[in-house]
């Protein structure tokens, strides 16, 4: 009796600190707590940043070392490309409207070689074309409707409904995720379309044994150390890579790639966007937790919570902050200011509390005081715009009505955006 009553109490004592870990998930601005995020334009020493020289020499090295050092983790080695083999260049695509190339970009080190699967739509021009360049979650071939483009062998998530058993695509996969990709719509707006499975790269699972990370262990290390890489930062670098080779494509004009992505994808964007400036235009697509959204509202998804749900996105030294977001040295507009003075969109959804779309608002206003610094407008607006009203200045926002998704009003503003720009 007395031992159970001792188990019992040892047992209220345990849960009640677990508990007292698990914070409620916010969803109700209402509950947001107080928080200050720093100021972009003070330094980690206090002193004020009040010139464009001192931003690229002082703050913006500091700062891209802190998200490297305490969030996404740095790239422990140089690798390039080892051989690029081109499959096809067909001229016969979507009725005869685009170019279809596709090629491998082969990776080796020691014995291991690693294949990533690239495909580009072309609009047919007497120039090189803009593109945009965005990975897409389940393989190439099931961006557009084209029983020529070729299937992945590498791992993806299961899903049975899309044809993904026993972790393989199969010719069920096909098209199946159309809806994300306007292809044709694209190509007439004259931009081109280059895409690749992030899965390539790394596929998206807690393991660290396949994808690119092993091909920079030491002897007996399996795990990246703690302020290296997570998939995040693996995915940028392999988005590097195909700027690597982009540079050197006949048909696209390298100066103006897009770089854009959705959900973790547009993490993967920003921070591809953050760490190598040839990426002239970033978009970030409902990016959320740890991409756009700022991480000390506590709003929606949290540090703790995407850690535990996908522990291997960011370096080891990011767990540090999980319900410890107050000690944060840095938050997301600073990451948003990395892009600066390049333009950057950055997209909610009504119906996408879970990516707090005011923390994604906020973020892209408080990075506003960079660009301005740097002689460029930032967001033309103070406060939150209505549903389905882009704007759009340097720093381009929507919050579109519906659900998280990539949809065509998205890559309609995304167009339109880089028109600004590009044309
Ligand atoms: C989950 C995750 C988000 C992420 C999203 C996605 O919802 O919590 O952080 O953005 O997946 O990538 O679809």
């Amino acid at each position: 009796m007395k031992s159970g009553l001792i188990i019992l109490m040892l047992f209220c004592f345990l849960s009640g600190g677990l508990l007292a870990q698990q914070r409620n998930v916010i969803d109700d601005e209402a509950k947001v707590p107080e928080y200050k995020v720093p100021d972009v334009l003070t330094r980690f020493n206090g002193g004020k940043i009040k010139t464009a020289k001192d931003w690229y020499r002082k703050q913006r090295p500091e700062i891209l070392q802190k998200f490297t050092q305490e969030v996404y983790g740095k790239v422990p080695g140089v690798l390039g490309i080892h051989e690029v083999k081109v499959w096809e260049t067909s001229p016969d695509a979507l009725n005869g409207l685009a170019v279809r190339r596709q090629l491998s970009l082969f990776f080796k080190k020691g014995d291991k070689s690693l294949e990533v699967n690239v495909l580009m739509y072309l609009p047919k021009s007497q120039q090189k074309v803009p593109v945009f360049l965005a990975y897409n979650f389940t393989g190439n071939h099931a961006v557009y409707n084209d029983p020529n483009i070729r299937l992945t062998e590498s791992w993806v998530n299961n899903d049975p409904s899309v044809g993904i058993i026993n972790n393989q695509v199969t010719e069920q996969s096909r098209a199946t995720a159309s809806n994300r990709w306007p292809v044709e719509e694209i190509i007439k707006s004259g931009y081109g379309l280059v895409t690749l499975y992030y899965g390539d790269v790394d596929p998206d699972k807690d393991d660290f044994s396949d994808g690119i990370e092993p091909f920079f262990y030491q002897e007996n290390q399996t795990h990246p150390k703690f302020d290296e890489w997570g998939s995040i930062a693996a995915w940028a670098w392999g988005l590097s890579r195909v700027m690597d080779y982009l540079e050197k494509d006949d048909l696209v004009d390298a100066k103006k790639v897009a770089v854009l992505g959705h959900s973790r994808l547009g993490k993967t964007a920003l921070w591809a966007g953050a760490t190598d400036q040839r990426f002239a235009l970033v978009v970030s697509n409902e990016s959320g937790c740890g991409g756009a959204a700022l991480s000390k509202r506590i709003f929606g998804e949290t540090v703790q919570i995407i850690n535990t749900s996908f522990p291997h996105w960011f370096c080891g030294n990011f767990k540090k902050y999980n319900n410890n977001e107050a000690d944060l040295p840095i938050d997301q507009h600073m990451l948003l200011a990395l892009i600066a003075p390049r333009p950057l969109y950055v997209a909610s959804a009504e119906g996408d509390k879970w990516a707090d779309p005011r923390g994604e608002f906020l973020a892209a206003k408080y990075a506003s005081a960079v660009y301005e610094l740097l002689g460029k407008e930032g967001l033309p607006v103070k406060e939150m715009p209505e549903v389905n009203h882009p704007v759009m200045g340097t720093i381009g926002y929507h919050i579109r009505s519906g659900k998280h998704d990539l949809t065509l009003y998205d890559w309609q503003q995304y167009i339109r955006f880089a028109d600004k720009f590009f044309r």
